[in-house]
């Protein structure tokens, strides 16, 4: 059996078998239904979904829609993280309603992570949000303690609708921590629809985050009566794997690019990464490499090489042993550096300008 724990560690083996196991929707299947996909949709790194097919509609017919998302403030801002903003922006050009939440009070009961720590990771990764493009005024940006009103009453009431069994089955051993963040992500992910009616919803998360996914939907469902919500939808993203082929993990420094990394170190973890090159030059020339396996090619897919042509001929070239895996990292590494610095620079411009739009935790 799969097990999805949001709180776990976020590791998939087979991505088949746990569509499969839940129910989840090859993403493909749906792809012709947008006019201009998302490069992640494109590439596959966007591989399954929920009921995305009413958003897509709704997207086509230029209905209202909304995306909403949400991070984690437990650490500095990664590479994983600028995937996710990455894909806020794109919604919020496509016209959706955005709304993007740090979960402060899931870092701090979960996590275990201070509350002065939540709110300095979190304004951190608003203002990198901004950096990347999404326009602050437009959205609705919150921390979860210090949004208000309907939004805590209905984390509340939704404790009504479902049963203690339920939320086992669906999450395992539990903790008072880990229900609040259940049913305030739950409030989260409603909260559109919560502040201007029913609409299409679409959330953008890692496969860790499916359990909550479920468990809005079932909630969503069971007060549709009281509150007419149509049930979220939601797509999934594969994870990027660590640079030293493992699990990207904020424990382990040499797995990860922080988004405020410096040039020498950079250039340092890309050129140690692991590759899917051959053991000799001669038989990456003659056997070519496996661009399938190469923490570098997975660099470029995610975050240097946004042109699709681009990507493709540097996965030919890889395969047909035309391209050697020294010059290709040190291509991605300034690539890279280059990019994170101009994104560093936007940053610093946003991080007071983004001050006034953001819901701040209580007391802050
Ligand atoms: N639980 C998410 C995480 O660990 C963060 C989160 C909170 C979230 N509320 C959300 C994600 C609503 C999507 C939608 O990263
Ligand atoms: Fe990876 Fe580039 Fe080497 Fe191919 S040439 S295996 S893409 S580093």
């Amino acid at each position: 059996m799969v097990k999805l724990d949001p709180w776990g560690s976020a590791q998939v083996k087979s991505y088949k078998k746990l569509m499969k196991e839940f129910g989840i929707q090859p993403f493909s299947e749906i792809l012709n239904k947008l006019d201009d996909p998302h490069p992640y949709m494109k590439r596959g790194i966007i591989y399954g979904h929920r009921d995305f097919g009413r958003v897509a509609e709704a997207m086509k017919k230029h209905e209202k829609f909304a995306m909403m998302t949400g991070f984690m403030p437990s650490g500095k801002a990664h590479l994983g993280h600028r995937m996710l903003m990455d894909q806020i922006v794109w919604y919020q050009k496509k016209r959706a309603l955005v709304y993007v939440c740090i979960a402060d009070v899931e870092a701090y009961t979960v996590r275990r992570i201070s509350r002065k720590d939540c709110l300095k990771f979190g304004m951190d990764y608003l203002a990198y949000l901004a950096a990347m493009g999404l326009d602050a005024t437009k959205a609705v940006l919150y921390f979860q303690s210090g949004k208000d009103g309907k939004y805590h009453a209905f984390s509340k009431l939704a404790a009504r609708k479902v049963t203690f069994n339920e939320l086992e089955a669906i999450y395992g051993s539990l903790t008072p921590g880990k229900i609040v963040s259940a049913l305030t992500q739950v409030a989260d992910i409603l909260l559109p629809q919560l502040e201007h009616g029913a609409m299409p919803t679409v959330v953008p998360v890692g496969s860790d985050q499916d359990p909550h996914m479920r468990l809005t939907r079932d909630i969503a469902a069971r007060t549709k009566a009281e509150y007419g919500f149509i049930l979220p939808s939601s797509t999934y993203h594969k994870f990027q794997t660590g640079l030293d082929g493992g699990k990207m993990s904020s424990s382990k420094p040499s797995s990860f690019i922080a988004l405020d990394e410096d040039e020498k170190s950079i250039k340092k973890k890309v050129m140690n990464a692991v590759t899917g090159g051959r053991i000799t030059l001669e038989e990456q020339k003659k056997l070519g490499g496996n661009p399938d396996v190469c923490t570098v090619f997975e660099l470029f897919a995610y975050h240097v090489e946004k042109n699709d042509k681009e990507l493709n001929r540097i996965y030919d070239e890889c395969k047909a042993g035309k391209r050697l895996c020294g010059p290709c990292k040190k291509e991605c590494a300034e690539k890279l550096a280059a990019m994170l610095k101009d994104l560093n620079e936007k940053k610093e411009v946003e991080k007071e300008r983004i001050k006034e739009f953001v819901v701040l935790p209580d007391g802050a």
